[in-house]
C-alpha cells in the first residue's frame, strides 16, 4: 500500500493588493518589491475569509478534482497559524462546514513549512493503514498579522488555502518525505498570539528579520531537497517539476540552481499571490496541475522553510 495525491484544489480572495498600493501604505516602491522579491500582487482575505472559510472552498474544488465526496474523507488536516480559533481547530471548521463528523480533524502549526508536515502526517496515517483517504489543506492570512506600516513584511504576504487529497493507492504516489527543525534562530522570525486582556501592541505582529532568514533559507533548502532526492534513490535529473514554497523568487531561483533545474521546470506563484505561508506550496501545486504542466507521472520535489525555524519536502510522482 502507497499513497498518492488524488486531486487537489485551491482558493484566493478577491481583493487584490498591488505594490502600487503598497507604495500608497509605505515608503516603498514597485522596483524595489519586484526586484527584491519577484512579488507584484497579493490577495487579501476579507472578515469573512478567515482561514476555515479559505479552506473548505479549497477543500470542496480538491473533492471535485478526486471526484470525491465529503463522506469518502476518513481524516481533516489543516495546517495553519492563523486560524480565527485556537479551538475548534481550523480542521474541525472545515470538517464540519463539508458535513463530516466521526473522523479525525486537527491542525498542524509549522509556520510556511506546515503543508510539508500536514503531508506527511498524511503519509504516514495511511501507510499504517489508519486511514484512506485524508484531505490535507494548507490556509492562512498571515497579511493580518502584519503591521500594516512595516515595508519589511507588509509587502510579502498574501492570503489564500490549497487542498490535496492523499488516497490509499497500489501506485507509489509518495516516493519520500523529509521534515525537520531547529529553534536556534527561532527569534528571527515570529508571531506572538495576542496576550487577552491587552490591547492590541507593536509587538504582537509578525517580526521577521528577513535578510538572516534568507541566508538560512538558502542553505537549508540546498541541503534538504538533496537529502529527500537521496531518501527516494533519486538524482536531480529524474525531476520534472520543482514545487517550492513561496517566499521570495531569489530563494527559489538558487533551489532550482542546485537542482541544475531550468526555470521553466519551477512553479512560481509568487508573482500573483505573494507568500501564503501555509497555503503556497498546494495552491503551486494546484496551479500547475491546472495549468496542465503538470501531468500523471511526472516527478516533482514540494518544498517548504518557514518559523521555528521548521522545513519540509515530499518527494512525490503525481
Ligand atoms: N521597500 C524599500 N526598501 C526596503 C523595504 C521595502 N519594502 N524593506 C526593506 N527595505 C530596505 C531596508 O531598510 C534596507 O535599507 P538599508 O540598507 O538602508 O538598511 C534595504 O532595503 C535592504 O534590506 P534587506 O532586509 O537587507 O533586503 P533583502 O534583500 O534581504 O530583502 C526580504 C528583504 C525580501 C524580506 C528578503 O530578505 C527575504 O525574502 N527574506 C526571506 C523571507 C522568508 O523566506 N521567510 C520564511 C518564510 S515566512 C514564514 O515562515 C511565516
Amino acid at each position: 500500500m502507497y499513497s498518492r495525491i488524488l486531486g487537489t484544489g485551491g482558493y484566493l480572495p478577491e481583493q487584490v493588493r498591488t505594490n502600487a498600493d503598497l507604495e500608497r501604505m509605505v515608503e516603498t516602491s514597485d522596483e524595489w518589491i519586484i526586484e527584491r522579491t519577484g512579488i507584484k500582487e497579493r490577495r487579501i482575505a476579507s472578515e469573512q475569509e478567515t482561514a476555515a472559510y479559505m479552506g473548505t472552498e479549497a477543500a470542496k474544488k480538491a473533492l471535485e478534482s478526486a471526484r470525491l465526496q465529503p463522506a469518502d474523507l476518513d481524516a481533516v488536516i489543516c495546517a495553519t497559524t492563523s486560524s480565527q480559533y485556537a479551538f475548534p481547530s481550523c480542521a474541525c471548521e472545515i470538517a464540519g462546514a463539508l458535513g463530516l463528523a466521526g473522523v479525525p480533524a486537527f491542525d498542524v502549526a509549522a509556520a510556511c513549512s506546515g503543508f510539508s508536515y500536514a503531508y506527511a502526517i498524511a503519509h504516514a496515517m495511511i501507510m499504517s493503514g489508519q486511514a484512506q483517504k485524508i484531505l490535507v489543506v494548507g490556509a492562512d492570512r498571515i497579511s493580518h498579522a502584519c503591521n500594516p506600516q512595516d515595508r519589511t513584511t507588509i509587502i510579502l504576504f498574501g492570503d489564500g488555502a490549497g487542498a490535496a487529497i492523499v488516497g490509499a493507492s497500489d501506485e507509489q504516489g509518495t516516493l519520500a518525505v523529509h521534515l525537520s527543525s531547529d529553534a536556534k534562530r527561532a527569534p528571527l522570525l515570529t508571531l506572538p498570539h495576542p496576550v487577552r486582556g491587552r490591547p492590541s501592541s507593536e509587538s504582537d505582529y509578525l517580526y521577521m528579520k528577513g535578510n538572516e532568514v534568507f541566508k538560512q533559507a538558502v542553505v537549508i533548502l540546498a541541503g534538504l531537497v538533496n537529502q529527500t532526492l537521496e531518501k527516494a534513490g533519486m538524482s536531480d535529473a529524474d525531476l520534472d517539476f520543482l514545487v517550492p514554497h513561496q517566499a521570495n523568487l531569489r530563494i527559489i531561483t538558487a533551489t532550482a540552481r542546485k537542482l541544475h533545474l531550468d526555470m521553466s521546470r519551477v512553479i512560481v506563484t509568487l508573482d500573483k499571490q505573494g507568500n501564503t505561508s501555509s497555503a503556497s506550496v498546494p495552491l503551486a501545486l494546484d496551479e500547475g496541475i491546472r495549468s496542465g504542466r503538470i501531468q500523471r507521472g511526472h516527478v516533482l520535489l514540494l518544498e517548504s522553510f518557514g518559523g521555528g525555524f521548521t522545513w519540509g519536502s515530499a518527494l512525490i510522482r503525481y
